[in-house]
């Protein structure tokens, strides 16, 4: 990794309008080089002072690559004349475009200033490279908000800041790139800071733009609904724009900040991979935009839709990190470095780099329909088959026996509970189980005690009636005294009873998004400081309990994203436990989230969102490549299922650390070719691999599937634990192995260790 700048003066020669003839001219610029192991990423502040992008792609030897600019076939140069400026705007690829001053394509920043005016004109004033990683902040008025972004030792990565300035409202914005030992990814921020002396109200504020000198790609997004997250869209690029966003007020089920633009060509094992996530849970936007040119801009950041944020003078606004991987070997190097740099970099806490418990959750298995006996019932058979934690989900606080009452009434049921919490908890506990539970803080019943004391906290609009959405209302997190009420709360429930783990829901999307504590002027800020209250209560969670394992939730999948993971080691994946539709979410989910980040459980059959039944042993294969863990009444199912569960956990414990930290090789595409699919994680040293096949359905008169296998080291060779044959790993990469099953829903696990 490296982080280099050089001043160079490059030569060119145009035709000058006003004078009718070429002349000759040279531009003095300075380039910066960020080099990752594979990867390179250029831009360049020309004499003009504009920031200019220059090449993101795969790495060469020639570290000058100045001469991608061609200034001098630009219609204008601010060097020659001012004639053609506006076709200047609209033709350069810019760093950080900004919107008004003639580039007509997506910009990245765009502002309203004391006379109302919307136009910009961005430009360089120096740089600072430092090692390590800055962590980004949001000052508010009472407090001072982490914001999730990846994190890096001062050996592990290097950072580059570039200011620009803006000479009429004193806008000063600060660029950050940083690059990371051993991975060929990158990420974007940028601190927007208002250092004139009139307030400015900044409308838009993009993560990352990049301009591409091409429109042959495909665009490749996440889209879906509740128990469908994730489904993998490509489409080939079009002039004009293609987006994927969301206006929900988190990342949403329908949308993941997520896009990749990919070569043609591009597969899982070949052609070039451009991959983009935003560490953000809220409102976003990813959107590709193929030019007159036939160029492409690519832009990510918070959905400037609905959004405004006012920087008084001296004051900054922060926005979302933005990360950036390229791969020039496939689809599937894209999601591994995706993995890796997660892994490493984002996730947190005790749990980062160990197994989670297996854990059984009493959602499935009992739904609001439960009291303390009917939980110790189902941990003390569990405890037996070796399972570790029990989770109780909804339903043990307030007067909750259904869905609509009691969220913001976070004291315990005792009807439910008798004895309370700490007795249940100790119950467990003795059995040599942990104990976890379910939250869903953000929330407010309308029939509830908070809702009766304080009818503001909801997030309303005043003269429109309250939508409802699973008879439910969101609290206004933007607000200090909302969110210390329930961080009090919750303290109390987790200080009262050995609370190892906390599920956090959230179960709505927002409506009538107005708050009673913002002036007018601000009240289009709410979005954004919603979600940052949001993090400000999960760093508390996390600072104050780090023993605590936290997951994730929102009705599902419908906040999978890198924000919140910079939380939680986990997230639930969906709520559709469906052993073959998750064959699809984990697919799509893989594809930049690493499988020890996806909630996955063995549930029931029928199962409760699709009525199929599939294998007990393929539901625990497909939950094996996740954090692992069941879902159902464990004292009602089949003596048969519960038979396999020792055997089952036996095999998660023994995997584990390889789906944990391994290489995910996706081999099979279910989104293709829905009758099967297989995948593998390969140890880092390439010792050993574990292979899945699922035969969704059966096909007649077909003997076997010819699977060919990936990632092993080629000049080694691996047993296999089916056949106790031994092979080298070119072989079985090239040639393939031979799997055969009978039945529709079945999976087959084999193991392969270097010999
Ligand atoms: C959401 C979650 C489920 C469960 C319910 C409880 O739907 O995704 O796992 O916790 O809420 O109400």
């Amino acid at each position: 990794m490296d982080i280099s700048v050089r001043s160079i003066k490059k030569d060119y020669i145009k035709w000058d309008w006003q004078a009718g003839k070429n002349v000759p001219f040279s531009d003095e610029m300075t380039i910066f080089t960020l080099t990752s192991e594979k990867a390179v990423y250029a831009l360049a502040a020309i004499e003009s002072g504009h920031l200019c992008h220059v090449f993101f792609g795969r790495r060469t030897d020639d570290e000058d690559l100045s001469y991608l600019l061609r200034l001098g076939e630009n219609p204008y140069t601010p060097k020659v004349n001012e004639r053609e400026m506006a076709t200047f705007m609209d033709n350069t690829p810019f760093e950080y475009p900004v919107f008004g001053t003639g580039d007509y394509r997506e910009s990245a920043l765009m502002i309203r200033d004391k006379n109302g005016c919307t136009s910009l004109d961005l430009r360089y004033a120096g740089y600072e490279i430092t090692d390590g990683k800055p962590i980004l902040e949001q000052k508010l008025e009472d407090c001072t908000v982490r914001l999730p972004a990846t994190y890096a030792e001062d050996t592990q990565a290097k950072t580059l800041a570039i200011t620009l300035k803006e000479q009429h409202t004193g806008l000063e914005v600060v660029l950050y790139y940083t690059v990371f030992e051993g991975l060929d990814a990158f990420t974007r921020s940028a601190v927007i800071t208002n250092k004139g002396d009139a307030d400015v109200d900044i409308l838009r504020a993009m993560s990352a733009a990049i301009d591409f000198d091409s429109r042959e790609y495909d665009f490749i997004t996440l889209n879906g609904s509740w128990a469908r997250e994730r489904v993998i869209e490509r489409s080939r690029l079009h002039k004009g724009k293609q987006a994927v966003d969301s206006i929900k007020g988190e990342s949403s089920h329908q949308s993941n900040p997520f896009a990749a633009i990919v070569s043609h060509n591009a597969d899982e094992s070949t052609g070039e991979a451009y991959g983009f996530n935003l560490v953000y849970s809220g409102n976003f936007t990813a959107c590709a935009e193929v030019t007159q040119f036939d160029r492409t801009r690519f832009v990510m950041g918070i959905n400037p839709l609905d959004f405004s944020w006012t920087l008084n003078p001296g004051s900054s606004f922060t926005v979302p990190e933005a990360v950036m991987v390229y791969s020039s070997e496939g689809i599937g190097t894209m999601s591994r470095t995706f993995h890796d740099l997660y892994r490493r970099h984002l996730i947190r806490g005790i749990y980062k780099d160990t197994r989670r418990p297996i854990l059984i959750n009493n959602w499935e298995a009992t739904y609001f329909n439960f009291d303390e006996e009917k939980l110790y019932s189902i941990a003390k058979q569990a405890k037996e088959l070796g399972i570790e934690m029990l989770v109780m989900d909804d339903g043990w606080f307030g007067k909750r026996n259904s869905d609509n009452c009691s969220l913001g009434d976070w004291y315990v049921n005792e009807d439910k509970l008798k004895g309370g919490l700490a007795k249940l908890v100790d119950r467990v506990n003795a059995l040599g189980m942990k104990f976890g539970i379910w939250f869903e803080p953000e929330m407010i019943s309308p029939d509830s005690d908070l809702f009766r004391a304080h009818p503001d906290w909801a997030i309303q609009s005043p003269g429109l009636p309250l939508t409802r959405s699973r008879d439910q209302c969101v609290l206004d997190y933007s607000r200090k005294e909302v969110r210390d009420c329930i961080w009090s709360q919750i303290k109390a429930i987790v200080d009262n009873a050995n609370i190892e783990y906390i599920k956090w829901d959230m179960n709505r999307q927002l409506t009538e998004v107005c708050s009673s504590a913002l002036p007018a002027s601000r009240q289009r800020e709410l979005w954004h400081r919603y979600v940052l209250g949001v993090y400000d209560l999960q760093w508390r969670l996390t600072s104050e309990y780090p023993h605590i394992l936290l997951e994730n939730c929102s009705g599902g999948g419908a906040r999978f994203d890198p924000g919140m993971l910079f939380y939680s080691p986990q997230i639930w994946t969906s709520d559709d436990t469906d052993a073959v539709e998750r064959l699809k979410i984990q697919h799509g989910t893989s594809m930049c989230y690493p499988a020890s980040a996806m909630g996955a459980h063995v549930s029931d059959c029928p199962n409760h969102v699709l009525g199929r039944s599939t294998d007990f042993n393929m539901r625990g294969d497909v939950a094996m490549v996740g954090t692992f863990g069941y879902e159902l009444d464990v004292t009602r199912i089949s003596q048969a299922d519960r038979d396999e569960i020792p055997a089952q956990i036996e095999r998660f414990k023994k995997y584990n650390p390889i789906v944990r930290t391994g290489d995910q090789y996706r081999l099979g595409n279910i989104f293709e070719d829905n009758t099967w699919d297989a995948w593998m994680f390969v140890a880092k040293d390439r010792s050993e691999a574990v292979f899945t096949f699922v035969q969704v359905l059966n096909r007649p008169n077909y003997r076997s599937r010819r699977i060919r296998l990936a990632g092993l080291d080629p000049d080694r060779k691996y047993r296999s634990s089916q056949t106790g044959e031994i092979h080298p790993g070119s072989t079985l990469m090239n040639c393939g192995i031979d799997v055969m099953l009978s039945g529709d829903f079945k999976s087959a696990t084999i193991h392969f260790t270097a010999v």
